[in-house]
């Protein structure tokens, strides 16, 4: 047995002072302060892979507008709840450019994160209809998502999609929808944590199933455009971002500043309601909120009563990333190529040292590399690899903790710097050594 890089006493000691029960159940603050904690007294640097945030400066294009829009004097105005109306126009065309389907302006609403969009999307899905009082998460998923049905008091029922790909799907689905209780269905796609992408048969399957069952779509694409499998940096032409969109007109889509456009700290998004979504008026709605139709009770009752709109200069940021792109003046892709890149040299160390890749494909293809990707160790439970891991100075999420069933642990791209593949690497070989199967 080789020594551990770290002192496994140091770590086992820091993760007991910190009141941590069961490793495999620690939040991502939990790990966060273990390896500061260790770092610090050990002097080894942590490899962390635990972060989900961006690691890459902000869009210069964003900066520009937003700047230029504060020296213009927007701070002293509040901003229009229905949104700045060029960014409704931009997401618009922004949609229609990237995704290749069509939303009218009105229906874009601005949001103070996808956070704040799915906060609003899950007060007004849960109200529409009395028997619908339950949202179905697709997983493994968002953590934050299911706390904020935890904040809000609603339902939800989740369900581990790693055995129910294809085909499969339908009849998983139908099992929930058929007992009348789902009012909306969350995935995101490209899936944090696992990286799988749904493919155009499963959005149809899900598309089709929402329409039966009148059930509301909410597709997460916070991580937009980011399926570096395929050619998505060309705007009006094919192949686009792929979506349920394209399969149902009862859908919400999530798109995001943060990763896409490496905009987090702003917390600027879109919110895009189907046309016919937007216009829909509901029972229940319409008794509670003066007849209102689904998109204005989603804008001016749960976004006004949340933060009264969205940052007005951050919105002119949105507007400018989003009208650059469209005009093929901006390619927001090739900035965030890296994470796509760095996935692949880190799959490969840990492949070459006897992990494996959990969620590995997509049907018959390999999936995407991008922002996350999962891995496991034969033999090792999430929790047991993580708490493992520590001792080689690398820090990462148990799978279980987003609503998985796997045994493995989440990897984020983000923040590994092309210095540190080196280390992982060599610690990496002592782990396989030290743990051979
Ligand atoms: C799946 C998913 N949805 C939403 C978000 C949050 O997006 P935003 O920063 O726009 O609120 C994240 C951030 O990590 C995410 O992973």
């Amino acid at each position: 047995m080789k020594n551990t890089p770290i002192d496994k006493v140091l770590v086992d000691n820091t993760i007991r002072s910190l009141g941590i029960q069961d490793f495999e159940k620690a939040t991502i603050r939990e790990v966060k302060s273990v390896a500061a904690s260790v770092e610090k007294e050990s002097g080894v640097e942590f490899i962390k892979l635990e972060m989900g945030i961006p690691g890459l400066p902000a869009s210069e294009v964003g900066v520009k507008a937003q700047i230029e829009a504060l020296k213009n004097g927007i701070a002293h105005t509040y901003p229009d709840i229905q949104g700045y109306p060029e960014l409704k126009k931009q997401a618009s065309r922004f949609v229609k450019a990237f995704i290749g389907i069509d939303i009218m302006p009105e229906c874009c609403v601005p949001v103070c994160g996808s956070m704040q969009g799915t906060f609003a999307a899950f007060l007004t899905c849960s109200q529409c209809d009395p028997k619908k009082d339950t949202v179905l998460f697709i997983d493994p998923g968002f953590p934050v998502q299911k706390m904020q049905l935890q904040v809000m008091g609603v339902k939800y029922e989740t369900f581990d999609v790693y055995d129910f790909r294809g085909d499969k799907l339908a009849q998983k689905l139908e099992g929930y929808l058929s007992k009348g209780n789902i009012c909306a269905i969350v995935y995101s796609n490209p899936n944090n944590p696992s990286w799988i992408c749904f493919n155009d048969d499963e959005l149809r399957i899900i598309g089709q199933l929402a329409t039966k069952y009148d059930t509301i779509i909410m597709e997460d694409l916070a991580y937009f455009a980011m399926d570096f499998r395929k050619q998505l940096s060309v705007p009006f032409e094919p192949p686009y971002q792929a979506t349920v969109a394209r399969y149902t007109d009862n859908y919400m889509l999530f798109i995001s500043g943060s990763k896409a456009f490496s905009y987090a700290g702003e917390r600027i998004g879109v919110t895009c309601i189907s046309n016919k979504l937007f216009h829909r008026h509901y029972d229940n709605l319409g008794a509670r909120y003066e007849g209102l139709s689904f998109g204005y009770v989603f804008s001016t009752r749960m976004l006004y009563a949340l933060s009264s709109g969205t940052s007005h200069s951050a919105q002119y940021a949105m507007a400018g990333m989003f009208k650059a792109a469209c005009d093929g003046e901006y390619d927001f892709r090739k900035d965030i190529s890296i994470y796509g890149e760095r996935a692949h040299k880190l799959k490969k160390i840990f492949t070459d040292h006897g992990f494996y890749i959990v969620y590995d494909k997509d049907l018959s293809e390999p999936i995407a590399d991008g922002f996350y990707f999962t891995v496991g160790y034969p033999g090792m439970t999430g929790g047991q690899l993580a708490h493992e891991l520590m001792y080689y100075g690398v820090s990462a999420i148990c799978l279980v903790t987003t609503g998985s069933c796997q045994n493995g642990l989440r990897v984020c791209t983000s923040f590994i710097e092309d210095r540190q593949l080196k280390d992982l690497e060599r610690r990496m070989a002592i782990f396989e050594e030290n743990n051979a199967v």
